[in-house]
């Protein structure tokens, strides 16, 4: 199983200070340093998510990983044509496509791939074409498997956000429901992701998703390194998923 450290948090810590002097010389704590801590922990790969509205991730910052960082790197971006060209540029060697509404405080639900087929399809083509690997975030449903094989994706994310804030009955119907979908995609070919909300209490029942090859992982990652720092909290997690059997 496969690690994505998530390291957006740790840029929306910078500009909650810092977003009024863009390249200040004074401003921390640095992306490109959370990249390696989260490296020397065994981070398999490094996601950023640039928002249109930059509100964390900025352009440097996506570059300075590109650059510096020997991790391959996973850009989650909106399916824009400005992100598009951004993304043809800095040639991350993933892309996942995610929704992107500008109140929401982070990714919310799924990318609607079964409704915007037509849109998406010449974009994962020409990221394709690129040399970026493309996944798409999506729900775990069943017209969104299809829709993301259908358009020519290579990869799916399951957005695990339900699964996460849900406990009991509710949390095995989401288990399920992630299972069917995982089954799926498959059997269609599709390398199978999940994200949103894993921390190490969720894993255990995770892992009961078949086909599951990646986690990218953000927020519990970002909390537990205020106490351990982002290299002993990477560490404890490749610990806690190896520990399961996927
Ligand atoms: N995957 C995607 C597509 C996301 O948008 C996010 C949240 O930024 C994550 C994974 C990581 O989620 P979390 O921060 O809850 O671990």
């Amino acid at each position: 199983m496969l690690l994505g450290v998530n390291i957006d948090h740790v840029a929306t810590l910078r500009q909650a200070r810092y977003a009024g002097m863009p390249g200040a010389h004074n401003a921390e704590p640095s992306v490109t340093a959370a990249a390696r801590a989260a490296l020397e922990g065994g981070a398999d790969s490094i996601t950023l998510h640039v928002r249109e509205d930059r509100r964390h991730m900025q352009d440097a910052d996506a570059l300075a990983v590109r650059r510096e960082i020997p991790l391959p790197l996973n850009l989650e971006m909106g399916a824009t044509p400005a992100m598009l060209e951004f993304a043809l540029n800095l040639r991350p060697d993933f892309v996942c496509l995610v929704p992107e509404r500008r109140q929401e405080v982070t990714t919310e639900g799924g990318l609607d791939v079964a409704g915007r087929a037509e849109e998406l399809r010449p974009l994962v083509a020409a990221l394709a074409a690129n040399g970026s690997r493309v996944s798409m975030f999506i729900d775990p449903d069943s017209e969104q498997v299809r829709a993301s094989a259908a358009i020519g994706a290579p990869m799916i994310e399951l957005h695990t956000g339900r699964f996460a804030n849900n406990l009991g009955e509710a949390r095995t119907v989401e288990v399920q429901r992630l299972a069917a979908a995982a089954r799926l995609a498959h059997s269609l070919g599709l390398e199978v992701h999940a994200g949103h909300g894993i921390q190490p209490a969720n894993l255990q029942d995770l892992a009961a998703v078949p086909y599951l090859t990646e986690l990218n992982i953000g927020h519990t990652l970002i909390a537990r390194a205020v106490f351990v720092g982002l290299t002993r909290a990477v560490q404890e997690m490749k610990e806690a998923i190896s520990r399961l059997s996927w």
